[in-house]
């Protein structure tokens, strides 16, 4: 039986991974206890296994809250996005270096039977900034454009000295664009890659502020999930040194998923959709290149496979 925390659990992959947890448990073990952390809940969670906790991940009062069940695995999700942290950049430290600091010290002797809590950290593929080389692999040094990156890498690097320490067995992964987000992506400016799929489907039109040949690294919520779960799963004799990963993404156009998309809903779609490229989304977001991914494909890491699944599971919320 396993006590596991979520922080950031209301997000979008946050409850997607709340209700794997729920359903199946974390590997073998069934999940007795969930802990969810976020600022604030709508509602009580439907399981009552599920207790909710709201608060910043910034106090330690609530961090303290969250642990005061023995742990067995953290998810380690909530964060301020790249924007919000660049227009507030004491907001963005806080929460995204200095609370997950306080996550893993918070952690130290928390180790209970033989073995210190698997600790799982969204990292993003932000760590690598803006001027990515020809091919990005697992040796690309990151040099993140934005304190959001390089505070997410900063944590990568405090996940592995906590390891080494022994307070917790940790892992991060990069996260890629997760899709599909519903609603309207609350100011994000990713937010068009999430609408398309929702867009197309409802039959409704769409204005990309990209290329229809601009790239992007693209992975649905449920592959996503499969990740973070394996992470926090795996055999630890496996994981390597930096205990990160870059998590496998399709590379594909914004035409390779309008296409596929009007494939599933009616060609008819395909009208439904202009492009209006702004450069700085072009920059930003439609201009990866390939993307080699081994060493995590060996671990058990994956991409969705195809364009046809990456839709499957980015819809099936
Ligand atoms: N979704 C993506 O495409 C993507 C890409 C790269 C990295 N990531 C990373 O993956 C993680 C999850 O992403 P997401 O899309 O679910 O994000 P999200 O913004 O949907 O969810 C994050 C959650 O964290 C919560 N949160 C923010 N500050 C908090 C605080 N001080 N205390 C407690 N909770 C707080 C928010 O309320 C929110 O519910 C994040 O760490 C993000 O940086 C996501």
């Amino acid at each position: 039986m396993s006590h596991v925390v979520v922080t950031g659990a209301q997000g979008f992959v946050g409850r997607a991974l709340v209700k794997r947890l729920l359903a199946e448990g974390l590997g073998a073990r069934a999940v007795s206890k969930l802990t969810l952390l976020d600022i604030a809940f709508d509602t009580p969670h439907a399981d009552a296994r599920a207790p909710q906790i709201a608060g910043s991940i910034a106090d330690a009062s609530v961090r303290a809250q969250a642990y005061a069940t023995p742990v067995d695995a953290v998810f380690h999700l909530a964060s301020i996005p790249g924007g919000a942290a660049e227009r507030d950049y004491a907001l963005g430290r806080a929460i995204n270096l200095d609370a997950t600091l306080g996550l893993l010290e918070d952690l130290r002797g928390a180790a209970h039977g033989a073995r210190a809590p698997r600790f799982v950290f969204a990292s993003t593929v932000a760590v690598y900034g803006e001027q990515l080389p020809a091919v990005v692999d697992e040796n690309t040094l990151p040099a993140p454009a934005l304190s959001y990156g390089a505070h997410k890498l900063m944590g990568e690097t405090l996940v592995a000295d906590a390891t080494r320490l022994g307070w917790v067995q940790g892992c991060s992964l990069r996260l890629p664009g997760v899709v599909a987000r519903p609603g309207d992506g609350a100011g994000l400016v990713s937010a068009f890659m999430s609408q398309l799929f929702w867009k197309l489907a409802a039959n409704e039109p769409i204005t990309l502020p990209v290329s229809p040949t601009g790239v992007a690294w693209w992975i649905s919520v449920g592959a996503c999930v499969d990740n973070l779960l394996l992470a926090a799963t795996i055999d630890v004799e496996r994981l390597n040194a930096r205990r990160s990963y870059q998590m496998p993404v399709l590379r594909l156009t914004m035409e390779d998923v309008v296409n596929a998309l009007a494939a599933r809903f009616g060609e008819a779609r395909k009208a439904l959709v202009s492009y209006a490229p702004d450069p700085f989304v072009e920059r930003l977001f439609a201009a990866y290149p390939p993307l080699r991914t081994p060493e995590a494909e060996r671990l058990g890491l994956r991409h969705d496979g195809d364009v046809e699944q990456l839709i499957t599971r980015a819809m099936a919320q």
